[in-house]
């Protein structure tokens, strides 16, 4: 593989499986946007930060609402400013350079450094919004209408593109991109993923607390599975309760960290009290944990 290629590694911050790595590699090789999918919490909207570390460059984020629109992350003509300058004669009002304000997208063509550029949860806002977006992403270059100055980026950011599947998105944009869906972690990369967040976890209790994540999450009843940052967050409350791995092999406490829907919590409640059992050692848990 060229030097060109090879160029984020993953940070201590963020463990990266070796096909996302291969797809931020590639998706800045080809100077394209990379867009990723996978369920909520693993970790999509955070890569960014630690490809910026990981690269050295500077990061912008461009968080995506239902009303945002393309044009928005370009510039914005902010006319209400220059007319209250007119009115109280607080500035010149001739340039109008001056009220325009560049957008996430703007300010990464306008960088004279290479960035990188977030644009999250780009299936929030309506179709047309990817579509508005296509061929700024393609030439990265875009007008300012206004004062007729064209913006070229100097060089092409590094786009990172989340989406949790909300809506389709145009072919013509997925065309664009290279993508990337980021699976659910399995038991050997969590651990390090856990390991990150809580370094020098008790091995013991670490166990017990993989044990039932994972068998929470085949629990096809459920009606929105635990994910990545729940787990930290759960380990995070047992650690502050001073809990120890026996406390956790017949019972699960704090079950609000872990579970968002009142339906799941009561249809553990009801397992609880049917005396349902819990798994405590991986040979209770199915043949996929235990090749
Ligand atoms: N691979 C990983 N390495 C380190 N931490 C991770 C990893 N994956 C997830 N996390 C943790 O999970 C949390 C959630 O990540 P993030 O917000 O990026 O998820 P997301 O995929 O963007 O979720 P959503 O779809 O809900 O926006 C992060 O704060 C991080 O602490
Ligand atoms: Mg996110």
């Amino acid at each position: 593989m060229t030097e060109d290629f090879q160029r984020f590694r993953g940070t201590p911050g963020y463990i990266a499986s070796g096909p996302l790595v291969d797809a931020v590699n590639c998706a800045i090789a080809l100077g394209r946007p990379l867009l990723l999918k996978g369920e909520p919490g693993t970790g999509k909207t955070v890569l960014a930060r630690h490809v910026a570390d990981g690269l050295g460059m500077k990061m912008l984020s461009w968080h995506v609402k239902s009303t945002t629109k393309g044009a928005d992350g370009l510039y914005v003509y902010d006319t209400v400013q220059r007319l209250n300058d007119s009115r109280f004669g607080t500035g010149d009002v001739s340039d109008i350079r001056r009220y325009i304000r560049l957008g996430p997208l703007g300010q990464a063509f306008a960088s004279a450094e290479r960035v990188v550029l977030l644009i999250d949860e780009v299936d929030k806002a309506d179709l047309e919004f990817p579509n508005d977006l296509l061929r700024e992403l393609d030439e990265m270059r875009f007008s300012i209408l206004e004062t007729s100055e064209e913006v070229v980026a100097k060089e092409r950011p590094v786009v990172l593109i989340t989406s949790n599947n909300e809506k389709e998105l145009p072919d013509a944009f997925l065309r664009r991109c290279v993508f990337h869906f980021i699976e659910f972690p399995d038991v050997g990369l969590m651990r390090q993923i856990v390991d990150v967040h809580h370094p020098n976890l008790d091995a013991k209790l670490l166990d017990q607390v993989l044990i039932k994540f994972y068998w929470l999450r085949e629990q096809n009843e459920l009606r929105k599975k635990p994910s990545t940052s729940e787990l930290v967050d759960w380990i995070s409350a047992l650690l502050r309760a001073g809990m120890t791995h026996r406390q956790l092999e017949a019972h699960i406490p704090f079950l609000g960290t872990l579970l968002k829907k009142e339906q799941d919590v009561d249809a553990l409640r009801d397992y609880d009290e049917r005396k349902g059992k819990y798994p405590a050692r991986w040979a209770d848990l199915g043949p996929r944990f235990n090749q």
